[in-house]
C-alpha cells in the first residue's frame, strides 16, 4: 500500500485501485469468520475506516466488536458503527483483555516484522476463548514473484510468506489453514487448539 499515512477520505478509492481484488478479499474475510463456534465478542485489529468491521458485524448480528487501530483519524471515520467499541491502540501493545470468540485482522499484520507477527500471534491466542477463531487476511510474499502485485512501501509494509506465518500460528497454539488465496492476498482461518496440541505435528 503506497501511502505511509492512510487518508480516511480517499482510503476506499485507493484500496480499490491498489489491492486488485479488494472487495472480494473483504467478502472472503467476513465469510471466514462464520461456521465456527457462536460469536458474541469480536476483537478487530486494524479497524481503519471500518470496511472489514461492517462486513464482519453483518455476519454476526448479535455480536459486539472491540476495534483497535493506531490512527485516530481512520477510526474517526468508522466511529458511527453500531455495536462497536473503537480504541486507538497499536498491535505491538497489550491487546484489550479477552476473552473474545473471534479475532479478525485484515491488511494490518503485514505492518509487523517476523518477530512482531510471532509475538502478536501468541498474544491473540491468549485473548481467544478455547476453540475460538483468528482470521488473518493479508498481503503476503507469494511463491511466484510475478504474483507480487500489491504496491508496497519498503519499511512500512513487511509481508512474510504464508508458510512461515502458518508455522508461527501453529507454535502459538492454532490449527491454521489458508481458505482463500489470490496472487499475493490470502485469508487464513486459525482455530485455537492450545500450544501443545498444535505443536505436536508442526516443526517451527
Ligand atoms: C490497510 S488499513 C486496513 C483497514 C481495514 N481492515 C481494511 O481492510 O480495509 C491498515 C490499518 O492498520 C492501521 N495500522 C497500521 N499499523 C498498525 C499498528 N502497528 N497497530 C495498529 N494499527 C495499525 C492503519 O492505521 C490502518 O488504519
Amino acid at each position: 500500500m503506497s501511502q505511509f499515512h492512510f487518508d480516511p477520505d480517499s482510503y476506499l478509492t485507493m484500496m480499490r485501485e491498489e489491492v486488485f481484488a479488494y472487495d472480494e478479499f473483504q467478502r472472503r474475510t467476513a465469510e471466514a469468520t462464520t461456521g465456527g463456534r457462536p460469536v458474541s465478542r469480536i476483537l478487530e485489529l486494524g479497524t481503519g475506516t471500518g470496511e472489514t468491521t461492517r462486513r464482519v458485524l453483518a455476519r454476526h448480528p448479535d455480536a459486539r466488536l472491540v476495534g483497535i487501530d493506531a490512527s485516530e483519524s481512520m477510526l474517526g471515520f468508522a466511529g458511527s458503527l453500531d455495536r462497536t467499541d473503537l480504541r486507538v491502540g497499536r498491535l505491538e501493545d497489550p491487546l484489550p483483555p479477552g476473552p473474545f470468540d473471534l479475532v479478525v485482522a485484515a491488511l494490518v499484520v503485514h505492518h509487523l516484522d517476523g518477530p512482531g507477527k510471532r509475538d502478536l500471534f501468541d498474544r491473540v491466542a491468549d485473548v481467544l476463548t478455547p476453540g475460538g477463531r483468528f482470521v488473518l487476511a493479508d498481503v503476503i510474499v507469494p511463491d511466484r514473484p510475478e504474483d507480487a502485485v500489491t504496491p508496497l512501501t519498503p519499511g512500512f509494509d513487511l509481508p512474510d510468506r504464508v508458510d512461515a506465518q502458518l508455522e508461527w500460528l501453529a507454535a502459538a497454539g492454532f490449527d491454521a489453514r489458508v481458505v482463500w488465496a489470490r496472487r499475493d492476498l490470502v485469508v487464513v482461518v486459525a482455530e485455537s487448539v492450545g500450544r501443545s496440541a498444535s505443536e505436536a505435528g508442526v516443526a517451527t
